[in-house]
């Protein structure tokens, strides 16, 4: 299985943003955008003009937008026609799931659906086969820096026994140098590092040693 790293941005200071993604992007496997409504979760960030400010100065970087968003239904295209590979929408906010997957693979990014805690892996059953990526939410969702809630990596074990190893299962929240191991056990494969990444003022350092705990 590949093992993927995504810098999540939530937490940098958005005025050094350039040099802050500057500073990891060559080193990562993927930018990972949080999209954050003050509906669905408590928090805003930012909309579509900033991931398109992203791509035209990171023109080759894998940009996985997660759509913390109420009705992505309606807002998916914006993310998309800014430049976004992925676009990951949350169970708990879309009504046809997989109408929004089949609208969204129409368009040729790749197309992931995110649980929070409170959903159970057992929703994922009737969408087995369709979607790219799974995200599992270790933290609820809205906030960076945060710690992992432990037991939602049983979740990850559910999820990877559910859908085998073909799709991505990506773990978010809370994933530093001590998590990053029992989430690689549980069956995740791609790993969301935001607050542990950009608070380390070595991200090179810090980024061989989380590679290095995968190994
Ligand atoms: C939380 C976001 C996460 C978060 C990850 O709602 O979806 O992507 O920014 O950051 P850390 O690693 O700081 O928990
Ligand atoms: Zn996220």
């Amino acid at each position: 299985m590949q093992y993927k790293i995504s810098a999540s941005i939530l937490t940098v200071d958005f005025l050094s943003l350039r040099d802050e993604l500057e500073s990891v992007y060559s080193l990562v496997d993927e930018i990972h955008l949080d999209i954050c409504d003050g509906h669905l979760v408590p928090s805003l960030s930012f909309g579509a003009n900033v991931v398109q400010s992203i791509r035209n100065a990171f023109p080759t970087a894998f940009l996985d937008t997660h759509l913390m968003i109420e009705n992505p239904h309606n807002h998916w295209q914006s993310f998309l026609d800014a430049g976004s590979n992925s676009l990951i929408f949350h169970y708990e906010a879309s009504l046809h799931p997989l109408v929004l997957r089949n609208t969204i693979q129409a368009h040729h990014a790749q197309v992931g659906i995110a649980l929070a805690p409170r959903s159970n892996a057992l929703v994922l059953e009737p969408l087995i086969g369709f979607f790219d990526r799974i995200l599992i939410m270790t933290v609820n969702p809205g906030f960076g820096g945060q710690k992992m809630i432990p037991a939602m990596l049983r979740k990850v074990e559910q999820a990877r026994e559910l859908l085998g190893d073909e799709v991505d299962i990506i773990v978010d929240g809370g994933i530093n140098l001590q998590r990053i191991g029992e989430a690689r056990r549980a069956g995740a494969n791609v790993f969301v590092v935001g607050n542990a990444l950009f608070q380390n003022s070595d991200r090179k350092s810090f980024l061989e040693d989380i590679r290095a705990a995968l190994s």
